[in-house]
């Protein structure tokens, strides 16, 4: 039988080939069958000092980048944390910086969201069910990553970055990265990042009753975004292998 599974940890930019054994993956890496189709592959980390297992799954693909956003099964995703008993979800999500404040590099802790896909289905579609509004990141979430991210920072455990603990993000539909024109548009209507998968993640998890938050890592500058600035890029391991401590920190606080 498995442990209980308090956590979910989706990985994004970088979690495709990460080397999970410094978190003692528990128990052969396995797939949840859904109604709509097969889940990514899921491992069960025990960090040491971990109260409970967490469990962690790319969303892009186990060994290389084989689904980019736009050709994600979000809603089979989310149905195998429900079916696992997951209580929470966090996730990690490379994004691209349009408010000028924000540098390459940075951490967001996303408070909000503006959907502008168009073509993705963002339920599981019960008829009789009006799902609720409310914030879609979970307050007690998105506390407990600003808080390890945070305590992780004055103990020399990341790299100088400087962590913003509130924002907007846009989600597009992709595949393909946005003009100019709609980035203008975006940040006229109050998006600070952007990227292409936290819709519908954010909102089938609600619909599932499970909370989530995710830790956004500005990888780039959004189209026309660099404003004079020398046009950095980050997509390289470094990504994940700064968010997913901080994500296995956070679920240690919540479990607790
Ligand atoms: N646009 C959309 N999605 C992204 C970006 C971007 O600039 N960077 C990382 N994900």
């Amino acid at each position: 039988m498995r442990p209980v599974i308090q956590t979910l940890i989706i990985g994004g930019t970088a979690a495709y080939g990460l080397d999970l054994s410094p978190w003692h993956p528990l128990e052969d890496p396995f797939q949840v069958q859904t109604p709509y189709g097969e889940s990514p592959v899921i491992s069960l980390l025990q960090p040491e000092g971990a109260s409970s297992p967490v469990a962690f799954c790319s969303r892009h693909g186990r060994n290389a980048l084989t689904r980019s956003a736009a050709f994600l099964n979000h809603r089979a995703i989310i149905w195998a944390a429900h079916r696992l008993g997951v209580t929470t979800i966090f996730s990690w999500n490379g994004v691209g910086a349009i408010h000028e404040r924000l540098e390459v590099d940075d951490l967001m802790v996303p408070s909000d969201l503006i959907d502008f896909t168009r073509t993705r289905v963002t339920t599981f579609g019960r008829p009789k069910l009006t799902p609720a509004a409310g914030p879609p990141f979970h307050p007690t979430a998105r506390s407990a990553i600003i808080d390890a991210a945070n305590a992780q920072l004055e103990k020399g455990a990341l790299p100088k970055m400087t962590i913003h603990p509130v924002g907007v993000y846009v989600c597009t539909e992709g595949p393909r990265l946005e003009t100019e024109a709609e980035i203008e548009l975006y940040r006229r209507a109050g998006a600070e990042i952007v990227g292409m998968t936290l819709s519908p993640e954010v909102f089938l998890a609600q619909e599932a009753g499970i909370r989530y938050a995710s830790l956004c890592y500005i990888t780039n500058f959004a189209t026309g975004r660099a404003l004079g600035r020398w046009p950095k890029r980050e997509f390289g391991p470094k990504v994940a292998q700064t968010c997913l401590p901080i994500l296995l920190a956070a679920a240690n606080r919540l479990n607790d």
